[in-house]
C-alpha cells in the first residue's frame, strides 16, 4: 500500500540504527563503533559494525552497508515500503497512506480482509489441535507419531480441521466474517445446491507463510490411511500466488542468511523434519517446479542453493529441469542425492540431525559436475547417447552468467568427459545462438502480431525490418580489426596471460589510447570497462542478451559464424586464432595490427590536412604531425614484419 512521504520521513528521522540493529544482533562497543558477528556470513570474529553518529552499518566481510531502513530490508528480505512499515510499527509511528481511488481502496481492503480471515482460520485450527478432544486424539497424536515436538508445532503454526462440513464456517460466521471473503480465501466451497461447506475436513493443517510471516494458505494432510488425495492445498487467491511462495521461508530466512546456503526439498514434512533436526535453512517449492520468483526470493538471502533429491531417479530427472533456472540467475547449485527409497524426511528421522549434516557434507556435489558424472554413466551404458548427454551438460553450463565460473566448468567437464574444451565451448556457442534465434523469431512474431493488430498495412514491414536489424557491414580494415579485438576480449578475456595476469586487463591496457572508429565496438569496450571497475567481467552471454539489438547481433555473429567471418578477416589480413596457436601471441599480434591500422589511418588523415592547409604555417605543423605518425607507422610495420615472418 503506498504511504505518504511524511511517514517515510518520520521513520527516517526516528529510527535509531543502534536500536534497530539490536533487535537482531547483540552489539558490543569498541572505540567509536559498535560491533557484532556479521549476520550475513558465518564468522568467528566480528566484522559487522554500527556507527551511531552517522546512522549507518557496515559489514566488512560482505561489503554490505546502509542505514536502518536498508538493514531491515536485508534482514527481513523485504522492499523499502515494507521496511518502513516494520519500523513505523516499532516506533508507533502512524502510517499515513496516500489517497487512493475507490477501486484501489477496495482492492486493498479485499486483500487485507483475506489476510484477516486466513489468520483467523489458522488460529482456529491451531486451537483445535491443542485443545479440542478430536484435535488432540487425531491431529496431535499424528504429529507426535511423526516425531514433531511441541516447539516445532508452535513454530510452524500447525493445526487441525474437525471432521465436519461446517466447523470453520460456523465459527467464522459467529465472528462476523463474510462468506464471500472466506470463499475467496479458499477456506470454504460452494456446493451445487448453493450452500457453503469447509474445504478442509478431518485433516492436519500446515499454514503457508509469506516471507514476512503472513498466512496466505494451507496444506492439509489426511489422517486416513488410503484417502486420496493425501494433501489438499489452498487454491490461488488474491494473496496466495503459488509461484512466488516457498514453504518454510519465513522460518528459514534467518538461518539461510547465517549459513549462506538454502536447502531445497520437496514438501512440508521434509522442511519440518529438517528444521526440527537443527537444519533450519530449508524450504520447499511444494509440488510445483521451481519458478524464477522463488529463486529471486531465495537470492535475497543467499546465492547458494543445495537441492536435496529423493532417492529415486525419476525424482532426480524431474528436479534437474528446475536447476537450469537457478543457474541462469547466477546462483551456485549443489545437489545431494539420497539412498533409494529415502527422502530427506525419512532419512533425517532415521539417522538424526548430526549424522544427517555429515551426510549432507559428504554427499553434496556441484550440480553440473553431478550431472556430468551421471551423464557419463549413461553414455557408458549407451554410447550412442553421448552427443545428447554432452549437449545436455553444455546446456546447463551456458546458463551460468559469470564467464569465469563458466570457463571453470567447461574445463572440469572436459576433463571428466574426456572431450576437448574447445568442442564443449563451440557446442555452447551453438546452443546460445540457437536460443538467440528462437528469441529473435519470437520477437519477430510478436512484432508482426502487434503490427497486424495496429493496422493491416505498411507498418508490418517496418516493424519486421526493425526486428531484423543487422550490425552494419564493414568495409574498412580498422573497424574489422577493432571488432576482432572485441571478440578476443569477450571470448578470451578471462584467460590468463603468460605472466599470470588476466587477458582482459592486458588487452584493455593496450588499447587504452586508441579511439575506436567502430561505434559498436567502442560501446562494448566501454561497457566492459565500466563493469571491470566493479570487478565484474562481462561474459559473452551478457552481450548476447543485450538490450541493444545491434550489439546483440554483432556479438552473435562473432561467436557463431566464425568461419564466414574469418574468411573476411583473412581477406583483410587479420589474424584469427587457429586452434593450436598460442593465445598470447595472437592477441599480441592483433594489438600490433590494430595500432598499425589506426596509425595508418591517422597518416592518411594527416595527409589530407596537409593538402587542405591554408597557410605555410599550417602546412609546416601538419607536416610535422605527419612525419611523426609516418615514423611510427614504419616502426610498427617493421615490427609486424618480424612478428609474421
Ligand atoms: P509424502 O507422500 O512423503 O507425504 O510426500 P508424507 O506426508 O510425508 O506422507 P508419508 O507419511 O511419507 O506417507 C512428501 C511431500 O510431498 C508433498 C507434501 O508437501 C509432502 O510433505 N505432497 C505429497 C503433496 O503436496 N501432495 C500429495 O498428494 C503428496
Ligand atoms: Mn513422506
Amino acid at each position: 500500500m503506498p504511504i505518504k512521504d511524511a511517514t517515510i520521513q518520520a521513520v527516517q528521522q526516528t529510527a535509531d540504527i543502534l536500536e534497530v540493529v539490536e533487535d537482531y544482533l547483540p552489539l558490543k562497543k569498541k572505540g567509536q563503533n559498535w560491533w557484532a558477528l556479521s549476520p550475513f556470513t558465518d564468522e568467528k570474529t566480528p566484522s559487522f559494525s554500527v556507527n551511531p553518529q552517522k546512522g549507518i552499518y557496515k559489514c566488512f566481510s560482505t561489503g554490505k552497508g546502509g542505514d536502518a531502513i536498508s538493514f531491515v530490508m536485508e534482514m527481513e528480505g523485504v522492499g523499502f515500503i515494507e521496511a518502513i512499515k516494520t519500523l513505523a510499527k516499532k516506533y508507533s509511528i502512524q502510517i499515513e497512506e496516500t489517497e487512493l481511488t475507490q477501486e484501489q481502496k477496495e482492492a486493498i481492503s479485499e486483500k487485507e480482509s483475506l489476510y484477516i480471515v486466513l489468520n483467523f482460520a489458522a488460529e482456529y485450527y491451531k486451537k483445535l489441535l491443542q485443545t479440542h478432544e478430536q484435535g488432540k486424539a487425531l491431529g496431535m497424536s499424528y504429529f507426535k507419531e511423526r516425531g514433531f515436538i511441541g516447539k516445532t508445532i508452535e513454530d510452524f503454526g500447525l493445526g487441525y480441521a474437525l471432521d465436519s462440513w461446517d466447523g470453520l464456517l460456523n465459527e467464522a460466521q459467529t465472528k462476523g466474517y463474510k462468506q464471500e471473503i472466506l470463499e475467496q480465501a479458499g477456506l470454504i466451497l460452494k456446493s451445487e445446491r448453493g450452500s457453503f461447506y469447509d474445504r478442509f475436513r478431518g485433516r492436519v493443517l500446515f499454514p503457508i507463510h509469506t516471507v514476512t510471516g503472513r498466512i496466505v494458505g494451507f496444506g492439509a494432510r489426511t489422517l486416513k490411511k488410503d484417502e486420496k488425495p493425501k494433501y489438499i492445498n489452498s487454491p490461488e487467491s488474491e494473496v496466495y500466488h503459488k509461484s512466488e511462495i516457498l514453504y518454510g521461508i519465513f522460518q528459514a530466512k534467518k538461518a539461510i542468511r547465517e549459513q549462506d546456503n538454502c536447502f531445497l526439498v520437496e514438501g512440508y514434512t521434509d522442511v519440518i523434519s529438517l528444521y526440527q533436526a537443527g537444519i533450519e535453512n530449508v524450504v520447499a517449492s511444494s509440488g510445483t517446479s521451481l519458478t524464477n520468483e522463488q529463486i529471486k526470493l531465495v537470492s535475497r538471502f543467499t546465492k547458494n542453493i543445495t537441492v536435496l533429491y529423493d532417492g529415486d531417479s525419476a525424482g532426480i530427472k524431474a528436479s534437474m529441469r528446475g536447476v537450469d533456472l537457478i543457474l541462469e540467475q547466477g546462483l551456485d547449485v549443489k545437489i545431494v542425492p539420497f539412498p533409494e527409497g529415502e527422502d530427506p524426511d525419512t532419512y533425517v528421522r532415521k539417522v538424526g540431525g548430526e549424522k544427517f549434516k555429515t551426510y549432507l557434507q559428504e554427499h553434496s556435489s556441484d550440480f553440473i559436475l553431478f550431472k556430468t558424472r551421471l551423464g557419463l554413466q549413461e553414455t557408458q551404458a549407451n554410447p550412442s547417447q553421448k552427443a545428447a548427454v554432452i549437449r545436455d551438460i553444455v546446456q546447463s553450463v551456458v546458463k551460468i552468467p559469470d564467464a569465469i565460473k563458466r570457463s571453470v566448468f567447461f574445463r572440469e567437464c572436459s576433463e571428466l568427459l574426456g572431450i576437448e574444451e574447445d568442442i564443449l565451448i563451440s557446442e555452447g556457442n551453438k546452443i546460445l545462438l540457437k536460443e538467440e534465434r528462437n528469441q529473435k523469431f519470437r520477437e519477430q512474431r510478436q512484432a508482426k502480431q502487434q503490427a497486424e493488430r495496429l493496422d493491416g498495412g505498411g507498418l508490418v514491414e517496418d516493424t519486421l525490418a526493425d526486428a531484423n536489424t543487422q550490425a552494419p557491414v564493414l568495409n574498412d580494415p580498422v573497424s574489422f580489426q577493432e571488432r576482432e579485438c572485441v571478440r578476443i576480449l569477450l571470448e578470451y578475456g578471462t584467460r590468463e596471460t603468460e605472466d599470470g595476469g588476466k587477458l582482459c586487463n592486458y588487452l584493455l591496457d593496450e588499447i587504452d589510447q586508441i579511439d575506436f572508429h567502430d561505434g559498436l565496438s567502442k560501446r562494448i569496450i566501454n561497457e566492459y570497462k565500466e563493469a571491470l571497475k566493479r570487478n565484474e567481467i562481462l561474459a559473452i552471454n551478457h552481450f548476447l542478451h543485450h538490450a541493444d539489438d545491434q550489439i546483440k547481433q554483432l556479438v552473435v555473429d562473432m561467436v557463431s559464424e566464425k568461419n564466414v567471418l574469418s574468411q573476411n578477416w583473412k581477406k583483410h589480413h587479420i589474424i584469427v586464432p587457429e586452434k593450436d596457436a598460442s593465445l598470447d601471441k595472437v592477441v599480441y599480434s592483433n594489438m600490433l595490427r590494430l595500432k598499425y591500422r589506426t596509425i595508418k589511418k591517422m597518416c592518411q588523415e594527416s595527409m589530407q590536412m596537409i593538402q587542405s592547409a591554408q597557410s605555410e604555417e599550417d602546412v609546416n605543423e601538419a607536416m610535422q604531425v605527419y612525419q611523426a605518425l609516418k615514423q611510427q607507422e614504419n616502426e610498427l610495420a617493421k615490427f609486424l614484419g618480424i612478428v609474421y615472418s
